[in-house]
């Protein structure tokens, strides 16, 4: 079910206006469907429900704590890859039972946080990494939970810079080397692999990546019971993609068909760190035109909102769909346009657009993924509001940033 319609002619988040929304809030925002949330996270429930699986939604997609929290109600553990978004995520309540770590830049002091409060596992990215892992552990006292990110060496058939198991990509560890330095894990102290873990790359529109990468893994996972290894877990990573444009990504359930038809029989508790298929759909970012200008090749739509609030567009030549607020009306080729000092700052580029004038509303479609969390304050501009909508209600839950805020933290020290 869509959750973003026009109702009586005007674009809706469920059953509340943008307009109105627009109007009580300002522009631009975020606007979050809970509905949609939970829909998506119920159908990776539904397309696992015949293994023991554990859903940890991918934090860096959408951290925002009223999204972390309404999954986390909802049974979602949680993917992160970093201390901030480990307090994002113990903060917005997930279990810490059901968090599991990768990325390949681990501080030391990251580390020993997630060890303090008892993460699921460490999704250990190289052999040194590993080293760091069993010594800090020590000094702790526990035993601390690994996996080790594996490289298959697939392509995900996807943008390059959202590719990462292929040997050039920076992340994992080969797949031929893993066997080594999980037998080396094993010799320390302060190790328990318990786990093998496998992310390829983000907005991955066929099947065949995720199934060839997973028939190294289980070859591996094999290879590591007949030496005494007890893997319970494997994690499967996300990068489901979702229709941003004219894409037909494959559901939850096709995705689960092929995944479990590869590793169902291993007996493993799965792992999933879904993020772009959970909230990609969730969420449109609301701008305003602020002028129309007729350039010399080319009519432009400028907006209040730009690059710093989404830079999908900027950096990935991404495509959003764009929806007037108030349905109807003329379609015009323009370039939707925002107000940073760069060339490169555009939503929509030689686009057939609603053909909007001054003052007028319009939705950035597919937003909640990737949005707020890759927004910066380039420019000085203060970070939009986001809302998150149930049914009839709607709730700020990031307030719009004030110029204060823009230098809250900022000194000028005396003696320099
Ligand atoms: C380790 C890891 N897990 C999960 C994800 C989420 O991916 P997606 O949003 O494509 O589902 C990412 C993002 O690329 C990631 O790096």
């Amino acid at each position: 079910m869509h959750h973003f319609e026009y109702r009586d002619g005007v674009l809706s988040c469920e059953q509340v206006s943008l307009a109105k929304i627009a109007d009580e809030v300002g522009t631009p925002f975020y606007c979050y469907s809970s509905a949609t949330f939970l829909q998506h996270l119920e159908a990776y429930k539904k397309a696992f429900s015949g293994v023991d699986s554990i859903i940890c939604y991918s934090v860096k997609c959408n951290g925002n704590l009223a999204v972390l929290n309404t999954l986390s109600k909802a049974g979602a553990g949680a993917d992160i890859v970093s201390g901030g978004e480990l307090f994002r995520a113990l903060k917005a309540g997930v279990q810490p039972g059901k968090i599991v770590y990768s990325g390949v830049g681990k501080t030391p002091e990251e580390i020993r946080y997630a060890l303090e409060v008892g993460i699921l596992m460490f999704n250990v990215e190289s052999p040194i990494e590993m080293i760091t892992l069993n010594r800090i552990a020590g000094e702790v006292g526990v035993k601390a939970p690994v996996a080790i990110r594996v490289n298959p060496d697939v392509d995900p058939r996807t943008h390059a810079y959202i590719s990462t198991g292929m040997k050039k990509n920076k992340f994992g560890i080969a797949i031929e080397r893993a066997l080594v330095e999980y037998r080396a894990a094993s010799e320390m102290g302060n190790i328990e692999a318990i786990g093998v873990d496998c992310h390829i790359g983000s907005q991955i529109t066929e099947l065949e990546p995720f199934a060839d990468a997973l028939v190294k893994v289980k070859r591996l996972i094999r290879t590591l019971r007949e030496e005494g290894q007890d893997i319970k877990y494997l994690d499967i990573g996300g990068g489901l993609g979702i229709s941003y444009d004219d894409e037909v990504p494959p559901t939850p359930m096709e995705y689960g068909e092929a995944i479990l038809g590869v590793v169902g029989d291993l007996g493993c508790t799965l792992i999933l760190e879904p993020g772009r298929s959970i909230a990609g759909n969730a969420g449109v970012l609301v701008g305003k035109v602020l002028y129309t200008k007729e350039g010399e090749e080319k009519r432009f739509l400028i907006s209040d909102t730009g690059m710093n609030d989404i830079v999908r567009p900027s950096l990935y030549d991404a495509f959003h769909g764009i929806l007037p607020v108030i349905e109807g009306g003329d379609l015009r080729l323009a370039d939707l346009v925002g107000p940073i000092c760069e060339s490169g700052d555009f939503i929509a580029k030689d686009r057939v657009l609603p053909a909007l004038e001054q003052g007028e509303l319009f939705a950035v479609m597919s937003s909640g993924g990737y949005g707020f969390t890759m927004s910066s304050n380039y420019n000085a501009r203060p970070r939009v509001a986001e809302v998150m909508v149930s049914g009839d209600k709607y709730r700020v839950v990031r307030r719009r940033e004030s110029y204060e805020d823009l230098i809250s933290g900022e000194i000028i020290p005396e003696d320099i």
